[in-house]
Formats: C-alpha cells, sequence, structure tokens
C-alpha cells in the first residue's frame, strides 16, 4: 500500500500545489504515495462553520478550537492509524533529515497546518499531536511547511527519484554539505573547473570532494560537525 498523506487545513487549495509537478507530482500520477487534503472548515460550528475564538486570558488573534480540529482528525483517521500526527508549528521540534527518514520508512502521515494565533493546546494532547517546525522563522500557516516536510519525505519513498540523486551522497545524508559541483565549459569567465576533476583520477577526485565537503561544512555549518546525522 503507497505511502499516505492526510492535510488537515483552512485551505485545502494549496495542496497538491507544487508536489503536483515535477519528481512528487509524477510520483503522486503513478500512486507511489497519495495526497488527501481535508477542510477542517467542514467541521466548523454554527451557521458560519466558525474554527476559532479569542483566546481564555485575552490577547490578540484567534485560537483554533480543540473540539472543532479533533471532530476533523476523528473523521481523516480510522481506529487504529499507524501514521503519525504531526502539527506544523515553529513551536515545535526542528526538523532534520533523521526524522525524514523515520517517516519516508512509515505508513505515511496525518498533518495538520495550524493557522491563527495557535490551536487549542488541550487538542495537541488529546490526539497526540507532535509539533514540528522547519526552522527559526514564522510562516503565516502550516501549509507551506507542510509542503517542505511532504517533499522531503517523498522524495526519499522507493522509486521516487532516479539513482543519480538517490540520497546517499547528499547533503545530510553523509553529515557533510555538498562539495562544489562543476560542467561544461572547462573555463568561464576566467574561472577554470579544479584540475584534478578533468583527469580520471577517481581515488583522487573522492578524497577532494570529501575534502572540500569538510571544508565547506566547518566554514557554514560546524554545529553538524558536532551532530550525529
Ligand atoms: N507554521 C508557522 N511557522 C512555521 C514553522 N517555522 N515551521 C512549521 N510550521 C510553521
Amino acid at each position: 500500500s503507497p505511502w499516505r498523506a492526510t492535510i488537515l487545513t483552512l485551505y485545502p487549495e494549496m495542496f497538491p500545489g507544487p508536489l503536483g509537478l515535477s519528481l512528487s507530482g509524477d510520483a503522486l500520477a503513478r500512486g507511489d504515495w497519495s495526497l488527501e487534503a481535508r477542510n477542517i472548515r467542514e467541521h466548523g460550528l454554527g451557521r458560519h462553520r466558525a474554527v476559532d475564538d479569542t483566546p481564555s486570558g485575552g490577547g490578540a488573534g484567534m485560537v483554533l478550537r480543540c473540539d472543532v480540529l479533533a471532530a476533523a482528525i476523528d473523521a481523516a483517521t480510522v481506529a487504529d492509524d499507524p501514521r503519525p500526527r504531526l502539527l506544523m508549528s515553529p513551536r515545535g521540534r526542528p526538523l532534520r533529515q533523521e526524522r525524514v527518514r523515520e517517516l519516508a520508512a512509515g505508513p505515511g502521515l496525518l498533518v495538520v497546518c495550524g493557522r491563527f494565533e495557535g490551536v487549542d493546546e488541550r487538542v495537541i494532547a488529546g490526539r497526540g499531536l507532535e509539533e514540528v517546525s522547519i526552522g527559526d522563522y514564522v510562516l503565516s500557516g502550516g501549509e507551506i511547511a507542510a509542503l517542505t516536510l511532504l517533499d522531503a519525505c517523498v522524495r526519499l519513498l522507493p522509486g521516487v527519484m532516479g539513482k543519480a540523486a538517490s540520497g546517499e551522497e547528499e547533503s545530510f545524508e553523509g553529515g557533510l554539505l555538498e562539495y562544489p559541483h562543476y560542467t561544461r565549459p572547462r573555463e568561464w569567465e576566467g574561472r577554470a573547473i579544479p584540475e584534478v576533476l578533468c583527469g580520471g583520477n577517481h581515488g583522487a577526485i573522492a578524497r577532494w570532494r570529501r575534502s572540500e565537503a569538510e571544508r565547506i561544512t566547518a566554514e557554514r555549518r560546524p554545529d553538524l560537525l558536532r551532530r550525529p546525522d
């Protein structure tokens, strides 16, 4: 059974969005994964299908109601749904490639996209939502974060990516940033391709690439050298 993603959002029109194109779009069309975007507002209350309310204790903004979101989650899942339930939020655990690998190896995902100032805390615990952040900046909603997370997962599914980029040699998969890439012409605007890449010494090329990857990682992301991943 294909990897199955269910998205709960107030903007289902944002899906599949860019995931309907290119690698992920082709894989979607092949049935290598599936995507279902469901509108939380279908579980809204009253004539206006209200999904949010003012924050208890006062303050600005609106809070997504726990009863509404719980109804949306319950309608989108089965009793023993094996899929992790994520809530996209800047408060969440920072997403890293190791977690992406785990999620891609599983049965799929239920992803809740937050909007407004937040989600009632009780439904996070009550429905076992794991909060995930894609970085230390604030988006206007969880949808673009969910698209990012899905893209990272889908490209790792069996058969989605060609052998060229099957992942292993890429940034983070080896724990290092990527070495520099070049292609023809051999010289361009006074800049030449490093000589070692123009000979056929594959051992020398592999050593050069490794040392460049280490140099660039030390320069730009020294934190990665001290992290197991
Ligand atoms: N929603 C708003 N900002 C976000 C972020 N940085 N990561 C995940 N979800 C978000």
